[in-house]
């Protein structure tokens, strides 16, 4: 009797690998798988010499991947779109794709903090260097680009203030030199800000807000040219960063609802805007789609819909609004934005924490500053909230 181990049918079912029938299924369905199988020699080589189209493995391309890239293309009004791990595995795919050694970004210093340190710290060590540019100077872009510029970064609105960037401005003045313009919309989506059909060359998002919606998945996205997005492609091949097809899923479903949700989110934050301006505990609030915002005409040249995100200004300075932040019942205090649950973060403990009084100063920002990504809850809800918390 041999002592060896029955082989059992498990083992071989494990191998195998399923084979399912085709299926018309409504939803698009989770391939979670790392690899793909092929039939045979002759196959593979088809598709490694690019005469067959398929999939190989899961971090090149994925069939649900896939599936929402084409729904952010749509959305974007872009040739095609590259999906992400995050906001800023996009963002770093950007850069390390598109610029090398020697070239110089010009970039707005009021942006996200993400990016300024990849921009500062990490990009700086691979000899891309940064023109660090203020909102003003932003107004003439004509005079920023210089002859090692090679692409131009700005996001707007602006986080925390909601100053707003003009789009077609800078586009037109990076396609005239022939630099790339690059705009994170991630404040605003593409509904209410559709900046390729502006001129830029590439729209950039973190998914993780307004896109997915739902506060659940992380991730980011990059639109454009195909020609382009085909370069990205194989950066993101090499860096790794494609998004898993499980919160792929999840964005897909989550985007069905995005022009409902972005509807709403507007009509609340302009709700709460407007019940709240001139109330004697601020002495401000931003929202672009307020008549007082120093950037509305910008606004309503460029905005289909004036976004969700809106910050108060407390009169009592930080004491004011740390009280008030903790004092919030309705609208949670977290970071982060865009999803359906209303959020509070207090800036200085976030986005500019540890800048100093100048420094803060220059980006626009005070002490008193609370942040608010308007959710869908009831508007009436958060008005109320909101003047408990300010409201001695
Ligand atoms: C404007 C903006 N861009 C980029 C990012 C980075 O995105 P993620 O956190 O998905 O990496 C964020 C995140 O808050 C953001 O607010």
């Amino acid at each position: 009797m041999s002592n060896s181990p029955a082989r059992g049918p498990a083992t071989t079912l494990i191998h195998t690998g399923e084979r399912l029938p085709a299926a018309a299924s409504l939803t698009v369905p989770i391939y979670e798988t790392s690899t793909f199988v092929f039939e045979s020699a002759a196959d593979v080589q088809a598709y490694a010499e690019g005469r067959a189209s398929g999939y190989l493995y899961s971090r090149y391309d994925n069939p649900t991947v896939v599936a929402v890239e084409a729904k952010l293309a749509a959305v974007d009004g872009a040739e095609a779109s590259l999906v992400f791990g995050s906001g800023m595995a996009a963002i770093s795919t950007a850069l390390f794709g598109l610029l090398q050694a020697g070239d110089e970004v010009v970039c707005c210093v009021a942006i996200y903090g993400g990016t300024f340190h990849l921009l500062n710290g990490l990009a700086a060590r691979f000899g891309v260097t940064t023109r660090w540019a203020s909102l003003e100077e932003f107004a003439a872009p004509d005079a920023l680009i210089g002859p090692k510029t090679r692409m131009v970064w700005f996001e707007s609105p602006i986080n925390p203030t909601l100053r707003l960037i003009d789009v077609r401005k800078v586009a037109a003045a990076c396609q005239a030199a022939g630099v790339l313009s690059v705009a994170d919309n991630t404040f605003a989506s593409p509904l209410n800000q559709p900046v390729l059909a502006m001129g830029v060359d590439i729209s950039m998002q973190s998914v993780t807000k307004y896109l997915n919606g739902h506060s659940d998945v992380t991730g980011g996205v990059l639109s454009g040219r195909q020609g382009l997005i085909d370069r990205l492609a194989k950066t993101r091949r090499l860096l790794g960063g494609i998004l898993d097809p499980q919160p792929a899923y999840a964005l897909g479903r989550g985007m069905k609802t995005l022009a409902l949700r972005v509807a709403a989110h507007n009509a609340n934050a302009q709700a709460i805007a407007e019940a709240l301006h001139g109330h004697a505990a601020l002495t401000a609030v931003h929202y672009p789609g307020l008549p007082s915002h120093p950037d509305h005409a910008i606004a309503r040249m460029q905005m289909t819909g004036f976004g969700g995100m809106l910050c108060l200004d407390l009169a009592g300075g930080q004491t004011a609004a740390f009280r008030a932040f903790d004092r919030l019942q309705v609208i949670q205090r977290a970071t982060s934005l865009g999803g359906v649950e209303s959020l509070c973060s207090l800036p200085i403990l976030t986005s500019q924490f540890g800048l100093s009084d100048d420094a803060l100063a220059r980006a626009g920002v005070t002490r008193g500053m609370m942040r608010i990504s308007v959710g869908l809850e009831d508007a009436a809800d958060l008005i109320a909230d909101l003047r408990r918390a300010i409201e001695e």
